[in-house]
């Protein structure tokens, strides 16, 4: 059975990783998961200097997801390439780098520190919810989303991957707009803006009120949007956003997407990502299908 998939020239021996911040640095889950299995580890968001993140409560359940406003916590990058990168390097398995910034200047910087130091792919983050500067606020305008990857292609030597937000009204034209800048893949969605108030205190759930929804909730939004933006750029899609089960990533590389990555249900069980290849694996066998490719053929 041949599962490998080609990602902006990078083959995948399978198309199945964790979604960025789900998975630490691949550390925390070494011990319960053959890192060797998964298709690529994606990292938590790298940032030019280290990030303290925002003040609990940082995570808050709600009915089938979790609200998260972490505020993009990391060690920074010169850490990240002392510590953890040559870590995630002893695995037979590619390594996405996902970076973040305040200013397109930061991203840039990120990306140009990374250059040569065996990072396979970026991921360019222009969609987390829970930061004042950087985010989001590159990810909801076709003319900022230009600006910011036509940037950190110029000073970025891996293929880039641009992660989009699902808090915009068509998802098709910032889809287009990464792609015309030069995006060589992308990967949706992040989470969903979302808010918990818990009535008995008479507070909202998160210090910063509003924060990112994930989890199997907004899977059927998932699906809507790669389907959406896989109609729009010709450039290939890793889908992300509810990710529970095999037949989810099924039901996702259907709608579009060459990949798909795992989020939420990391936080549930460890070896999510990897049970997921599994059962996309039966489902494989079970419909008589040889290449992952076949699955994209099925609509
Ligand atoms: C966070 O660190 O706040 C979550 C990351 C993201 O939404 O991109």
């Amino acid at each position: 059975m041949n599962l490998s998939v080609n990602i902006a020239g990078v083959t995948l021996k399978n198309p199945v990783m964790p979604a960025s911040g789900t998975f630490g640095n691949g550390r925390e889950y070494a011990e319960f998961v053959d890192i060797n299995r998964l298709g690529a580890v994606v990292t938590k968001s790298v940032s030019i200097k280290p990030q303290l993140g925002n003040p609990p409560c940082r995570i808050t359940e709600t009915a089938s997801g979790i609200l998260n406003s972490v505020g993009l916590q990391n060690a920074g990058v010169d850490a990240f390439l002392r510590d953890d990168l040559p870590f995630l390097k002893q695995f037979d398995t590619r390594v996405i780098v996902n970076i973040c910034g305040h200013t397109i200047d930061e991203y840039a910087a990120v990306a140009e520190a990374l250059l040569g130091t065996g990072a396979d792919l970026l991921e360019l983050n222009i969609s987390c919810p829970n930061v004042a500067e950087g985010g989001l606020s590159f990810g909801v305008d076709p003319k900022t989303v230009q600006r910011v990857v036509a940037a950190v292609k110029k000073r970025s030597g891996q293929p880039l991957i641009v992660k989009l937000s699902p808090n915009v009204t068509s998802i098709s034209e910032i889809a287009a707009a990464a792609e015309s800048a030069g995006a060589d893949a992308i990967s949706l969605i992040n989470t969903l803006l979302g808010m918990k108030i818990d009535i008995k205190r008479r507070k909202f759930a998160l210090p910063r009120k509003v924060g990112g929804l994930s989890g199997p909730a907004i899977k059927p939004v998932a699906v809507r949007m790669v389907y959406e933006a896989s109609r729009a750029v010709r450039i290939p899609i890793i889908g992300m956003g509810g990710i529970m089960t095999g037949e989810d990533a099924v039901e996702m590389m259907m709608a579009g997407a060459s990949a798909v990555a795992v989020g939420a249900a990391n936080f549930r069980k460890l070896t999510a990502a990897a049970d997921v290849l599994d059962e996309l694996i039966v489902f494989m066998n079970e419909n008589g299908l040889n290449d992952i490719t076949e699955l994209s053929v099925m609509l």
